[in-house]
C-alpha cells in the first residue's frame, strides 16, 4: 500500500453562483470559444466556460464580421457545445438585430437559444444603453454574461476593430458600460480590445468578474478564439496567442493523401487495399 495516498483532485464548481464568485479568488476564470461537439469534449476539462462566440460567422463561416449570424446558427452550434461539454458551462452569444429593439424581444430570442441548445446562459454586447434589457433578462433566470470595450457588432459604427479607452472620455464610459452590466445583474463581463490602464480601472470598479481578451493582464478571467490558439485563422489579432500550427498541420496532411492517391500507393495494405472488403456490423 502506497504511504502518500493520491490526493482526490477537487474541480471547482461549474455553476453561475460559483462564477460569479470567482471574482479576487486569485483563481483566474479559463474560457475558450467552441462552435462544435468535438472541440466542445477535447476542451472542457481544461476550461471553465465554454463561449459559443458570434465570432463562429467570422472563422467557420468566412463572413466578414459578426453583424450576418443568424439566431439558427447559434442555436445549431449551441447544441453541439452542449452536447459535448461535460463540466464546463456553455454560453452562447446574442447575435446581432437579436436583444436590441425591446426586453420583449429579448426574452423571447434568449429564451429559445436556453431552450434549443441547453446552454447555461447567453453573452450580450452593450453596456449602458443595454442595461434595461439585461436587468430584465436576468430578473427573469436568464444567466447574462456582458461584454464591453470593443464591441465587434458596433464594428460599422466604429470604423473597423479599433482598441478602445484611448482617451479619458472614453476609460470613463467603458467604466459606466461595465457598471450598468454589473447593475443590471449580468453573472461576469468580457472586457475587449482595450487599453491596461482600462482594465485595471473597470476590474476595480466592479464586484463581478472581469474577463479579458486583449486587455493585459488586470482582469479576473481571459478568452480567446479557439480557432487563433491552434493557428487556423489566416490573420489572428496581434493580442492572441498560436499555441500550434494546425493549418501547416491539416495542410500537410491534405498534401500527403493527394500525393499518394495520385501515386497509387493509398489506398494501401492497411487500409485492405488486397483483402474483401467487409462490412461493419
Ligand atoms: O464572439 C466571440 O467569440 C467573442 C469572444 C471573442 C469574446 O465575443
Amino acid at each position: 500500500m502506497s504511504a502518500n495516498p493520491p490526493t482526490p483532485s477537487i474541480q471547482p464548481q461549474r455553476n453561475v453562483p460559483a462564477l460569479r464568485a470567482r471574482k479576487g479568488s486569485g483563481h483566474p476564470l479559463v474560457i475558450l470559444t467552441a462552435y462544435t461537439t468535438p472541440q466542445a469534449s477535447m476542451l472542457d476539462e481544461y476550461v471553465d466556460i465554454l463561449l459559443v462566440g458570434d465570432s463562429l460567422g467570422m472563422v467557420m463561416y468566412g463572413e466578414p464580421n459578426t453583424l450576418n449570424v443568424p439566431l439558427e446558427w447559434m442555436c445549431a452550434h449551441g447544441k453541439a457545445v452542449v452536447r459535448g461539454a461535460q463540466q464546463a458551462c456553455v454560453i452562447v452569444d446574442m447575435p446581432f438585430g437579436t436583444v436590441q429593439s425591446s426586453p420583449y424581444t429579448a426574452m423571447d430570442n434568449c429564451a429559445r437559444v436556453m431552450r434549443e441548445t441547453g446552454c447555461t446562459g447567453v453573452k450580450i454586447e452593450g453596456g449602458v444603453e443595454m442595461a434595461e434589457t439585461i436587468g430584465w433578462l436576468t430578473s427573469r433566470g436568464v444567466p447574462v454574461m456582458g461584454h464591453v470595450g470593443l464591441m465587434p457588432q458596433h464594428v460599422k459604427s466604429l470604423g473597423g476593430f479599433k482598441k478602445q479607452g484611448k482617451d479619458q472620455a472614453s476609460l470613463d464610459k467603458i467604466v459606466a458600460d461595465a457598471k450598468a452590466v454589473e447593475q443590471a445583474g449580468a453573472f461576469c463581463v468580457v472586457l475587449e480590445a482595450v487599453m491596461p490602464e482600462v482594465a485595471e480601472a473597470v476590474t476595480t470598479a466592479v464586484s463581478i468578474p472581469v474577463i479579458g481578451i486583449g486587455a493585459g493582464h488586470p482582469c479576473d478571467g481571459q478568452v480567446l478564439v479557439i480557432d487563433d490558439i491552434l493557428g487556423l485563422t489566416e490573420r489572428a489579432p496581434t493580442f492572441s496567442k498560436q499555441y500550434v500550427n494546425l493549418n501547416g498541420l491539416i495542410r500537410q496532411a491534405a498534401k500527403e493523401f493527394a500525393d499518394e492517391v495520385r501515386s497509387g500507393a493509398f489506398p494501401g495494405e492497411a487500409q485492405g487495399a488486397k483483402q474483401e472488403f467487409k462490412l461493419k456490423k
